[in-house]
């Protein structure tokens, strides 16, 4: 006689059968799902959906976990340059994103003029001091250049700008009087996918040591002291970087062989963050092959080992962020594809999702007790582009069945770079379907967890003023 065994047929089935599941930041609760033990359904209840959020205290730890590993990789070699986190700006600006990183005494990577008012804002409110490094990356534009001499001009003593171009030298050299470091971008091979072969960004490896000594060695006002690379598809264990962080190594020990003063080497951005359950990344390892390569380099040409830096933006911020939505609808519109309409848009909350087809962690809020079912996601806007499916999500999208008057809450996590300046945040919006409203949480001396709101659902009078409706 066979024992009839219960039916797996559950959303929790499905993914705690797919996944090692609970995760450090995922835990169920009564069927729903919670975030760093965050009741995500209650936040729904107390706010209505859509809603962005951001959860402060990811922030600093994910400062203190890279510093953790690069202390350990700098152990295990006997290392003896210094480790500098910098947050890269660009991927989030928000106040309070700044404000996080700065409790953790970071330096800053900045990429354009604005920035800059950001730092002397910061600096006139007492919560960061004028011995930070600020690395001006970015294309340097005289409003630019001028703006990093006024931080000159308030006292700031570590101001690195990393030359781009050798157009942007000369500019440099013309407009700034006083004695400054200056770093050197190297344009990097593109991925041998992509559709350039050498990046755009910065000067071309054969280029860079004739430079130095056409024009930089013994220059009166500028010391060489950086060295900056940046790989568009981010820090991966695969080939393509290897090869890339050799090339820039190579080009760090010509420098020194040049008798060029390269006391620093900036690694750039792009740590991965987790886009799926499945996401696995060995971090410790990574750094701490990184540091082995640039120590046994520098040693091989005599040279002390060089501070090492990082602009990690998406990877600071990134995973504090999320976006909810409701389920408001279903559209079946052939027997195999069903489409449950979210009350907002991919394309103006998530534009990644639809520019560069990113895929974020996706997870019901609620109802994980309930049976599952195949679906396709779509946006409000009219526009057929506005959707979400298997091409960016790691598989085919299932959800808990659609039903009526039981509704179902969704998240994207992992949300919280790039996203809100790459949409306008704020500003008008295709098909004016508004930003929702941005929810802060965060915890309390007591550990326990505050919210608020940050910024309302942008409303219509907001839009028609931007439109000239006035
Ligand atoms: C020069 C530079 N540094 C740092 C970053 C940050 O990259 P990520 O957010 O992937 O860490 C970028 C991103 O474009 C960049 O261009």
């Amino acid at each position: 006689m066979y024992e009839s065994k219960p039916m797996k047929n559950k959303y929790r089935d499905l993914i705690e059968q797919t996944f090692d599941f609970p995760q450090a930041e995922f835990q169920l609760a009564d069927n729903q799902l919670h975030f760093h033990h965050i009741d995500l359904n209650a936040l729904v209840k107390k706010y209505g959906t859509p809603f962005k959020f951001s959860y402060l205290p990811v922030i600093g730890e994910k400062i203190d976990l890279c510093r953790q590993w690069f202390q350990n990789a700098f152990e295990e070699h006997n290392y003896k340059g210094k480790y500098h986190y910098s947050y890269c700006t660009k991927s989030s600006h928000f106040d309070f994103v700044l404000k996080e990183c700065l409790k953790k005494q970071v330096n800053i990577e900045t990429s354009s003029a604005f920035d800059i008012d950001i730092i002397i804002y910061l600096f006139n409110q007492g919560l960061l001091n004028d011995d930070i490094y600020v690395l001006c990356n970015g294309y340097k534009t005289k409003e630019y250049i001028l703006k990093i001499a006024e931080l000159i001009d308030l006292g700031f003593h570590r101001i690195i700008p990393i030359i781009d171009s050798f157009d942007e030298f000369e500019i440099l050299d013309e407009m700034i009087d006083t004695p400054l470091e200056i770093g050197i971008r190297i344009a990097s091979e593109e991925d041998p996918k992509f559709e350039f072969y050498t990046s755009r960004l910065g000067i071309g490896y054969k280029d860079i040591v004739p430079f130095f000594k056409k024009r930089l060695k013994g220059h009166p006002k500028f010391k060489v002291s950086m060295l900056h690379f940046f790989v568009n598809t981010g820090i991966r264990d695969n080939a393509y970087y290897w090869n890339e962080l050799r090339k820039f190594i190579n080009v760090y020990t010509d420098l020194i062989k040049a008798d060029a003063p390269i006391c620093h080497l900036d690694i750039g951005g792009g740590f991965p963050i987790k886009n799926s359950l499945a996401f696995e990344f060995d971090y410790q390892y990574m750094i701490t092959e990184i540091v082995a390569q640039i120590k046994q380099e520098a040693e091989s040409v005599g040279a002390e080992h060089p501070n090492i830096f990082t602009e990690f933006g998406s990877f600071t911020v990134a995973e504090s962020g999320g976006t909810i939505y409701s389920v408001v609808n279903q559209k079946k519109q052939n027997d195999k594809e069903q489409w449950n309409m979210i009350d907002s848009s991919f394309m103006t909350t998530l534009p990644d999702t639809w520019a560069i087809n990113k895929r974020f962690v996706m997870l019901p809020i609620n109802r994980w007790g309930d049976k599952y079912e195949r679906v396709f996601l779509g946006g409000m806007t009219c526009d057929s582009d506005d959707y979400y499916n298997s091409e960016q999500h790691i598989n085919a999208i299932y959800l808990p069945e659609f039903k009526m008057n039981d509704p179902l809450y969704i998240g994207f996590f992992n949300t919280g770079a790039y996203q809100e300046s790459i949409s306008g945040y704020g500003g008008i919006k295709h098909c004016l379907i508004p930003s929702p409203k941005h929810i802060i949480i965060d915890k309390d001396e007591n550990g326990a967890f505050t919210d608020y709101v940050y910024r309302e659902e942008q409303t219509s009078q907001d839009m028609l003023q931007v439109l000239g409706y006035r």
